[in-house]
């Protein structure tokens, strides 16, 4: 009961109108509206959710700050728009906006190499070796949308202080700052794909993964006018987290049809809501954590990574997981067949949620924050898989601001090092 009416609290001073928000610019409805979308998405359970929803209350907001709570920046704010656009384009593809499906107007070409399999994914959009970064714009500003004292740089600042960098093994690099101490934002990066997409299969081959206390990466998507265009949560979690979680964030109407993994045919479990609407959750959406133990942070750097691969099809939105021992050969090919893969840790089925309604010209984004709203609102809690221990007990240091600031040897290990990013679309033949 207490539960009910805590998260209803919370539903009440939750919006998804960004100018309510700044007309009311008390730090603590902020404040809550970034608890109780970051912590209620990403939790255990609810009540676990919602006490630290209340500890998140707490969080200093940065004053005179006009910050947005949610993940998103406007679409115009960092140069988003338009399709096409990378040096490493395979082809000329163009990605048709028309309901339905996804298709290409320009088929891309075969791609080169021992392709043996047949399917009818075709390679658009590729980064990888030493273009990889062709084709990507960097946010250069502070984190803005997640309250975390990340510091986002442009693509020449990184390239000379070494947060990026294209390593021996041709994979880029991307890495947070580890200069020991900090008075303000510590430097890391956040790169958004020119190309836009509106359907597709999104296959990120990674290596390593940023990891450790007051990180919190993600490799997602989203669309224009947020929540309108969706959010795709493919790869996520904070601080020594070793499960993924996928999240879809929506307008109103996109739901789960069940909270049952057997039903959804996952191999994930369901975090919190079946409902996916950003303004019906207070933000939160629907999230599934992965099952695998390998599947994020330290444990998946263990193994050398491995392939995440997200559908995005007539059938609704799937996101699979393969440790890098078990990569499928049609993914290795360049000819991936997804109906063969056996089931997904997460599943968005079309049948409650449109997947061309709910979601349309998305771009692909990495980014890795320190702190805010989901990394620095857990910072004392412990439970989620892999963090048996609080980083407020392991690190010995009471916030995560003070930690990350204080302790930039402590992020040796919060960078991605990603062999390539492949986005595919249906061939129109
Ligand atoms: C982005 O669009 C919004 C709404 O149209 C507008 O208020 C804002 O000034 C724009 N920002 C930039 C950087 O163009
Ligand atoms: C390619 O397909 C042929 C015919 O199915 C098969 O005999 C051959 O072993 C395959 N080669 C590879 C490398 O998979
Ligand atoms: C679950 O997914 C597998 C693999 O795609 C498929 O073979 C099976 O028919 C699905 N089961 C249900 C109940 O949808
Ligand atoms: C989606 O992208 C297409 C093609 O670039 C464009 O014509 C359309 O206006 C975009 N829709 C929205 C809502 O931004
Ligand atoms: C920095 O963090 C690391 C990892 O948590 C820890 O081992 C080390 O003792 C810390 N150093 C200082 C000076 O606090």
């Amino acid at each position: 009961m207490r539960i009910r009416l805590l998260f209803l609290l919370l539903l009440t001073v939750g919006t998804s109108d960004a100018t309510f928000l700044s007309r009311r610019s008390e730090s603590l409805i902020r404040t809550a509206n970034n608890a109780g979308r970051h912590v209620i998405k990403r939790s255990a359970g609810l009540a676990h959710n919602l006490r630290l929803a209340y500890n998140g209350l707490r969080i200093q907001q940065q004053p005179g700050s006009a910050k947005m709570y949610c993940v998103n920046l406007p679409s115009n704010a960092t140069g988003l728009t338009g399709g096409g656009g990378g040096g490493a384009a395979v082809s000329s593809s163009t990605v048709s906006q028309s309901g339905g499906g996804s298709t290409v107007t320009a088929p891309a070409p075969s791609p080169s190499g021992s392709a043996n399999v047949s399917s009818p994914w075709k390679v658009a959009q590729s980064y990888q070796g030493s273009t990889f970064f062709d084709g990507w714009d960097f946010t250069n500003a502070a984190d803005v949308t997640t309250d975390g004292i990340a510091q986002y740089i442009d693509q020449n600042t990184a390239q000379s202080a070494n947060i990026i960098e294209i390593n021996s093994a041709g994979n880029a690099v991307m890495r947070v700052e580890t200069t020991p101490q900090v008075t303000g934002n510590r430097q890391s990066i956040r790169i958004t794909t020119q190309y836009s997409y509106t359907g597709g299969l999104i296959i990120l081959d990674a290596v390593h993964m940023p990891t450790g206390c007051g990180t919190w990466p993600a490799f997602w998507s989203n669309g224009p006018n947020w929540p309108v265009g969706g959010e795709i949560d493919m790869v996520e979690g904070v601080n020594d987290y070793t499960n993924n979680q996928a999240t879809l964030h929506t307008d109103v109407g996109c739901t789960m049809p069940s909270s049952d993994p057997a039903a959804l045919n996952i191999t994930g479990t369901l975090i919190g809501t079946t409902d996916c609407s950003a303004a019906d959750t207070g933000n939160a959406g629907c999230g599934i954590r992965a099952s695998q133990t390998n599947s994020f942070g330290a444990a998946f750097n263990d193994i050398n990574g491995g392939v995440y691969a997200t559908l995005w099809d007539n059938a609704g939105i799937s996101v699979f997981f393969f440790p890098r021992s078990a990569i499928p050969a049609d993914i290795t090919a360049d000819a991936p067949q997804p109906s063969t893969w056996g089931q997904p840790m997460a599943n968005f089925p079309a049948s409650t949620c449109s997947p061309f309604k709910f979601f349309y010209n998305h771009t692909a984004i990495f980014d890795t924050t320190l702190c805010g709203v989901w990394a620095g609102a857990v910072w004392s809690a412990a439970g989620v898989p892999g963090q048996d221990q609080s980083c407020a007990q392991r690190t010995g240091v009471a916030t995560c601001e003070d930690f990350v600031r204080s302790n930039g040897t402590a992020f040796s290990e919060a960078y991605w090092e990603v062999a390539s990013v492949k986005i595919y679309q249906m061939s129109s033949d």
